[in-house]
């Protein structure tokens, strides 16, 4: 039975003006029942795809979680909604570009769900029968085997976002199986997105430590994160990154981790922050392991494609002109060399662009098809929002996977509005101390710059296992033109940035 229009109107009393002429109508005849009410119905949505963030102290501006606040905040839910901006979640199904497979963790809410929305408004938003609301879903990790916490936290100050990094020790003296990874805030109302790389090399991790220390925030908003393999990117509300026993990050003897974080100011309560990292190790070894490759930042032809906005017969160039409301930036590179390595998979989608980035789509162009994989294939497709940064994990079973070799062909395309109608446009000219005009454009590591790269988390055959779990252990090195993360610096400055 649904809940008496009694109790309904001691809640809000607005109910009999509100009804829609397609509200149902009750057992007496003319008692209209509401479609949807908040107890029963749509406090269980807000708390699955809302409260996470929307809660007090949460990193959300208000909270969702009672009664009161969704009655007050309903229009602009369902507009939000609606729009695909809440919750926080980029990925698009776009006729040019729509992959395979879901993802993992998707947030989005059902079409049912965004319905009961409109409907609970329609009718008045009816209370229902007071019972307890569900706790939002747990993003803790199962079988945390290790935590990492900075020794030295860190309090922002001022009004503008800042990039903190933090090297951490995993402690580990031999190679080890890592398939769970979560970052865990300690302050939601500054902790806006976090990128764990793993720093793998002895001279680099001898240099890193030397300069930072381990544990010790230090700025490093201005040059590239050390690192040669991006693990995750994390943003609030993240179930955490989980593998199948099968497939692992391997985490070798002796590598630490640099965890970058990107900190929002909140104004209010800039208390000091520990954020702490949680791993999970496998005892299994994995019949593939976790690997990451870069595409996309194409800085000269004939990767990086003619764009509408040159001049005819110009140099083709990555420049995003002032003002340009949608300009775009194609590149394409086949992949000539992958290191020996074959049948490889894609197994996640990182998308990374700077502030004024409005799109990116990457695909993959085969020969042929081969096997289930068609010849042209959508590997990611999303709208852009420098918050909301994350890794996009497929939902399928690693065999099916799309799966990469020499001679496919990977395009990267990206997309920005360049105009102070963009509300990225004026942040980024305001934290880089400029006046608030658009400015021309290019590639690269600043503020000021931009980007267009997809990283992507492979699966890689893993190696037998050896008799002894301590003999040495190297990745796999693949072509230098797939651009691994520590490598993009170094491509910025032969363009002369
Ligand atoms: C991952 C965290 C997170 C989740 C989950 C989330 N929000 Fe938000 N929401 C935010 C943040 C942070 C803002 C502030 C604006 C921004 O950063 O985009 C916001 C802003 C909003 C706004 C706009 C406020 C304004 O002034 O424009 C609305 C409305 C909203 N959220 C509704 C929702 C609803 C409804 C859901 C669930 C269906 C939801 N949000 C899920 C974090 C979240």
């Amino acid at each position: 039975m649904r809940p008496s229009l009694v109790l309904v109107t001691v809640g809000v009393g607005l109910l009999a003006a509100a009804c829609g002429t397609d509200t149902a109508v009750g057992d007496d005849g003319d008692q209209p029942v509401p479609r949807a009410t908040w107890f029963q119905d749509v406090a269980p949505i807000l708390s699955k795809h809302c409260m996470s963030c929307h809660q007090a102290g949460g990193i959300a501006p208000f909270s969702l979680t009672a009664y009161e606040d969704a009655v007050e905040t309903s229009e602009m839910i369902t507009k939000k909604v609606d729009a695909g901006e809440m919750p926080p979640f980029d990925a698009r199904e776009e006729a040019d570009c729509t992959p395979r497979f879901g993802w993992q963790d998707d947030p989005r809410l059902t079409a049912a769900e965004k319905e009961t929305l409109h409907v609970w408004i329609e009718d008045g938003h009816a209370l229902g029968t007071e019972t307890a609301i569900a706790k939002p879903p747990s993003t803790a990790l199962d079988g945390v085997s290790k935590t990492m916490t900075p020794t030295q936290g860190f309090t922002t100050t001022g009004t503008k976002d800042q990039f903190i990094c933090y090297v951490l020790d995993p402690g580990n003296t031999q190679l080890a199986w890592l398939t769970g990874l979560q970052v865990r805030p300690g302050n939601d109302l500054v902790v806006h997105h976090a990128v764990i790389t793993e720093v793998t090399k002895q001279a680099e991790i001898d240099a890193v430590v030397a300069a930072r220390g381990i544990g010790q925030p230090w700025d490093c908003g201005t040059s590239a994160t050390p690192g040669d393999f991006v693990v995750n990117v994390w943003t609030p509300g993240n179930q955490p990154m989980r593998t199948p026993t099968e497939l692992a990050v391997p985490v070798l003897a002796g590598a630490k981790f640099v965890m970058q974080i990107h900190y929002h100011p909140a104004g209010q309560n800039n208390d000091i922050d520990f954020t702490s990292v949680d791993l999970k190790f496998s005892s299994v070894w994995p019949r593939k392991m976790y690997f990451v490759a870069a595409f996309g930042n194409e800085f000269a032809a004939p990767n990086l494609q003619p764009s509408p906005d040159e001049a005819p017969g110009a140099p083709v160039a990555f420049m995003i002109p002032k003002n340009s409301a949608d300009h775009p930036e194609t590149m394409s590179r086949t992949i000539d060399n992958l290191g020996g390595l074959t049948g490889v998979k894609v197994f996640s989608v990182n998308p990374h662009m700077h502030l004024v980035g409005t799109h990116i789509s990457g695909k993959i162009v085969r020969p042929a098809a081969r096997g289930t994989n068609p010849a042209n294939e959508c590997l990611g497709n999303g709208g852009w929002n420098f918050d909301w940064q994350r890794t996009y994990i497929y939902d399928a079973p690693i065999d099916s996977l799309p799966s990469i070799e020499v001679g496919d062909k990977l395009e990267i395309s990206c997309r920005w509005n360049n105009t102070l109608a963009n509300p990225f446009v004026q942040r980024m000219l305001h934290d880089s101390n400029l006046p608030p005009q658009p400015i021309d454009i290019t590639l690269g590591e600043q503020t000021t710059n931009e980007m267009c790269l997809e990283i992507f988390g492979l699966a890689v055959d893993a190696p037998p296992q050896p008799a002894m779990i301590s003999a040495p252990f190297t990745l796999p090195s693949l072509d230098a033109q797939m651009l691994r993360p520590s490598s993009v610096a170094s491509r910025f400055r032969t363009s002369g940035n």
